[in-house]
């Protein structure tokens, strides 16, 4: 692998360590075999059980802070990528960065990421990049809205070969131009066309999801016909 790996048994969260690691200015990936208070997006909990694939990675990209938000497309793009190789299974993107499998009519979260900057006025100093894939895990009688690969495929893989994949995809990425990274995102994404709620702190949003911006914001057409740039949030969709 081209980064030094930090490899524990248990952690509180690979993002506390990472955090400490990126401090001294290293770059780094950090693999827990479990968490104990895994960190999932919009301060939920994510559950980590053994033989899932919870890692951290902290870079220092040459990026302005303007396009930080391109990190967290690439690294659900790279992390879909990777699982389609080694699983052989065809797997979707959903707004932000949720990485979707889908099962007759449902929709099953398999993988997420969680994307922490630093950064000094514009410039990034480092990044951190959280990705939790559930592998050889159980977690649908956990999770009712998520599945492992193994429940999937009902055999294991081995999870080195994703991570090492998926770390070749995300450093080949990374030297792509953002424009081709937004339309290679809308090529798997399920969310683009259709009925979406918009969860944020702020409040709620309901309407058609409609592309997403050159500057990485969902584009919302609200039933009042405006339509809004959304940054941030979590998104549910509708049945049209
Ligand atoms: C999400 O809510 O979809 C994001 C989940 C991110 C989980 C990963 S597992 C490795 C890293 N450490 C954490 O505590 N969270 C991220």
């Amino acid at each position: 692998l081209p980064y030094k790996v930090y490899y524990y048994k248990e952690v509180t969260s690979t993002m506390d360590i990472a955090k400490e690691i990126a401090e001294k200015g290293e770059e780094a990936l950090i693999i827990a075999e479990t968490q104990t208070k895994g960190k999932g997006r919009m301060g939920r909990f994510w559950y980590s059980p053994k033989g899932g694939i919870w890692m951290s990675l902290v870079i220092k990209p040459s990026f302005s802070l303007k396009e930080a938000y391109l990190l967290t497309y690439i690294a659900s793009l790279a992390t879909a990528l990777a699982i389609e190789k080694i699983a052989g299974i065809k797997v979707f993107l959903k707004w932000p960065n949720d990485i979707i499998y889908k099962e007759n009519d449902k929709e099953k979260k398999l993988a997420g990421i969680l994307l922490e900057v630093k950064a000094e006025i514009d410039k990034i100093d480092y990044a951190i990049i959280g990705i939790g894939i559930n592998v050889n895990n159980e977690i649908s009688s956990l999770v009712p809205e998520a599945i492992s690969l193994k429940e999937i495929l009902k055999k294991e893989l081995k999870r080195k070969d994703i991570i090492k994949e998926l770390i070749k995809e995300f450093k080949d990425l990374l030297k792509v131009e953002s424009i081709k990274i937004l339309n290679l995102w809308k090529d798997k994404s399920l969310t683009l066309g259709r009925k979406v709620k918009i969860i944020h702190p702020e409040g709620e949003k309901m309407g058609l999801a409609l592309d997403i911006s050159d500057d990485g914001a969902l584009l919302l057409k609200t039933e009042d016909t405006k339509i809004l740039k959304i940054y941030s949030g979590d998104c549910i969709h509708l049945r049209n």
